[in-house]
């Protein structure tokens, strides 16, 4: 069996210049079409939702569009837990909570449903990518602004050259690949 780093370095795959010159995007399509790599990496996503005896410890996992739902939600079945997306503006039908941010490249509003969690819901928020930490730092706020407790935010990439982790200074924050 490959190991959890083999699986990331074959999977992940840099454009440049997309969506704009001077960006490097990272392509996770390479990993989501490897059967055996994509599973060890839900498996290495949701173990960062369980306790030193492998036992889940959360109540909802929190997806963000559009690449961190095909993350989370797999992750929210490993660990027995219900999902919920956090959408991009426009896009869910009740009534939301909303929080606007700035991207690595423009600017975005993030929306979640107020009725998504139970009040102490314990939940474990999953993107693809951590960049400047915006998204993330937003999405937080919404899960907090629906009562639930944040227990922790898995992403699969850290862009170590941008200040994401500071950002996020003081929160639970794990990446199963640092460039
Ligand atoms: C990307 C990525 C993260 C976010 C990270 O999302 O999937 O959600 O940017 O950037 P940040 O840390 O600077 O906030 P994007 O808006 O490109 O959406 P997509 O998943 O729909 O492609």
């Amino acid at each position: 069996m490959r190991s959890l780093e083999e699986v990331l370095k074959d999977g992940i795959r840099d454009i440049p210049d997309y969506p704009q010159a001077g960006v490097v995007f990272k392509d996770i399509t390479p990993l989501l079409a490897d059967h055996t790599g994509f599973t060890q990496v839900i498996d290495a996503l949701a173990a960062t939702g369980k306790d030193d005896d492998g036992n889940p410890v959360v109540d909802k996992v929190v997806g963000i569009e559009a690449r961190g739902f095909i993350l989370a939600a797999p992750v929210a079945l490993a660990l027995g837990a219900g999902f919920v997306p956090v959408r991009k503006k426009g896009k869910l039908p009740a009534a939301t909570y909303e929080e606007s941010y700035a991207l690595e490249y423009g600017e975005a509003t993030i929306e979640v449903h107020q009725d998504a969690f139970q009040p102490g819901d314990r939940v474990l928020v999953i993107d693809d990518v951590l960049a400047t930490g915006g998204t993330v730092e937003a999405c937080l706020k919404l899960v907090r602004r629906c009562g639930a407790e944040v227990l922790g935010t898995t992403v699969l990439i850290e862009l170590s050259f941008l200040p994401g982790r500071e950002r996020l200074a003081g929160e639970q924050l794990t990446a199963l690949v640092t460039v």
